[in-house]
């Protein structure tokens, strides 16, 4: 088959897929392999000729990351429940997964449910639970083979030493090791049982020969056996400790370049009082400025955000500041120094009215209201300007309706900033209010000024490409 050259892809396709990898840790040819596997899978399920791909072996099913089998960014669990006594923590395990916004689907063995029935596993997952290899409602689509395949990881809990040695030697004569030798996904086993079954040399064999064919484990730890009197080595990981080492694998960590560092973002429009009814206003959403706070956050940034009014959800783990005015922006961003990085996204409307009427203005057939405007701070400027703690790194925005780059170097020799995002905002690009921006990164190099211009993308995408920059850019030193 002809190979694929990424090199001659279209410039806005190779943007896309260099974001796409990076914020999924891959390669971007691995993230091509991904995209095209989930366009054909896609495809034939359309089609209802789902023909499964050949099995991988557990060992070639832990060496690929979890990567989502879904294409809506969910991530999915398939949680097999083995017979023991430990089986009813594994209730105690959904919730924890379904706290992290994970999807579980839960498979019994036919001893689990002698222990826990599948009626509360699925009612704590929000959908039905599996026990039974023949049943004709899932398996008419061999619904074995779905279980395996769509989700991201394979939880065993609690795993019986039966368990661990059906999967050890192959066996699929029920429906929980018939999904365990058909998976494709990694598998991580949480072990319980009695420390003599769990030091008995069949059971070391086991275990060591599923490490080797690259299951992972959790637990089993020490302390005291649900028997009387029984201690030792065997007692199930808690479920905290299987939904940590379980969410690890979905989501491994990824790369902090802005640990450590302070970011200041402005976002947003700002509202000027006429009066205590009414205000002058602009069009911005905030999304821009916000998506980068949640970049800058993502990438390990301690983050504050100075926000306008805005109807958008808080991004996780920033602080955030409401504002009103431009004038308690300037003063929240100046309470908020030092900073490393300072990204003012916000649309700080340019006049507030000199006049702000302390009582409701009134419709009178006399006059129109003599309203009087006065200029608002310049919030960039007054930053990039200060002489002592201004930040290292200063970034303003450039919303141009003509001339963008022309406009924006005049705007970033004025401001005083050293890099300046231009983006065309008149009417037809629907940037004002959008998902999408069209943007240019002019960066200042002494007298220089480089012009980086990147295809559309969304908003978010847009700030974490600029937030890359950031990271390789800023002067750590
Ligand atoms: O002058 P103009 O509004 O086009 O400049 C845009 C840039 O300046 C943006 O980064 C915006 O956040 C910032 N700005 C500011 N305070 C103002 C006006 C604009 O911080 N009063």
């Amino acid at each position: 088959m002809a190979s694929l050259t990424i090199r001659k892809l279209d410039e806005a396709v190779k943007a896309y897929l260099r974001l796409r990898s990076a914020s999924k840790g891959r390669s971007v040819e691995e993230e091509v392999r991904v995209i095209l596997g989930e366009l054909i899978r896609g495809h034939v399920h359309d089609q209802g000729q789902a023909e499964p791909a050949p099995a991988l072996s557990a060992a070639q099913a832990a060496a690929r990351p979890a990567r989502p089998a879904s294409t809506t960014g969910e991530v999915r669990i398939t949680l097999i429940i083995g017979g023991g006594i430990a089986a009813y923590k594994a209730l105690d395990l959904i919730r924890r997964l379904k706290e992290r916004q994970i999807r579980v689907r839960c498979v019994l063995t036919g001893a689990a449910t002698r222990f826990v029935t599948p009626l509360a596993a699925g009612a704590l997952a929000g959908e039905r639970a599996y026990t039974d290899l023949f049943d004709p409602e899932s398996e008419f689509d061999a619904g074995h083979i779905r279980l395996a395949r769509d989700c991201d990881l394979i939880v065993v809990a609690p795993a019986t030493a039966d368990l661990m040695a059906k999967m050890a030697q192959g066996h699929a004569d029920d429906l929980a090791s018939a999904i365990l030798l058909a998976a494709s996904r990694p598998i991580l086993l949480a072990p319980a049982m009695n420390p003599m079954m769990w030091s008995n040399a069949a059971t070391r064999r086991n275990a060591a020969q599923l490490a080797r064919d690259g299951v992972a484990m959790v637990g089993p730890n020490a302390g005291e056996m649900a028997e009387r009197g029984e201690a030792g080595v065997g007692r199930m990981a808690e479920p905290v400790e299987i939904a940590d080492a379980a969410e690890r694998f979905l989501r491994p960590p990824q790369p902090r370049p802005l640990s450590g560092k302070r970011v200041l973002i402005t976002a947003g429009p700002t509202h000027e009082p006429i009066d205590p009814v009414r205000y002058i206003a602009n069009r911005s959403s905030g999304k821009q400025g916000f998506a980068i706070a949640a970049a800058a956050q993502a990438a390990g940034a301690d983050v504050t955000l100075i926000s306008g009014p805005v109807e958008l959800d808080e991004p996780h783990g920033v602080k955030v500041v409401h504002v009103e005015s431009a004038r308690e922006m300037l003063a929240r961003v100046e309470t908020a120094l030092p900073a490393d990085i300072a990204i003012f996204a916000a649309a700080v409307a340019d006049w507030r009215v000199a006049n702000e009427g302390g009582q409701k203005l009134k419709k009178t057939d006399a006059a129109l209201p003599p309203l009087a405007l006065v200029e608002n701070p310049d919030i960039l400027a007054t930053i990039s300007h200060l002489k002592e703690r201004r930040p290292p790194l200063v970034i303003g925005f450039a919303a141009e309706t003509e001339h963008l780059i022309d406009n924006a170097k005049a705007k970033l020799a004025r401001k005083g900033c050293d890099w300046i995002v231009a983006n065309d905002v008149s009417p037809a690009t629907g940037v004002m209010g959008g998902d999408r921006n069209t943007v240019h990164l002019l960066a200042r190099h002494g007298s220089r000024i480089d012009v980086d211009s990147w295809p559309v993308m969304t908003k978010e995408q847009v700030a974490v490409e600029l937030i890359a920059h950031v990271a390789k850019n800023f002067p750590t030193g």
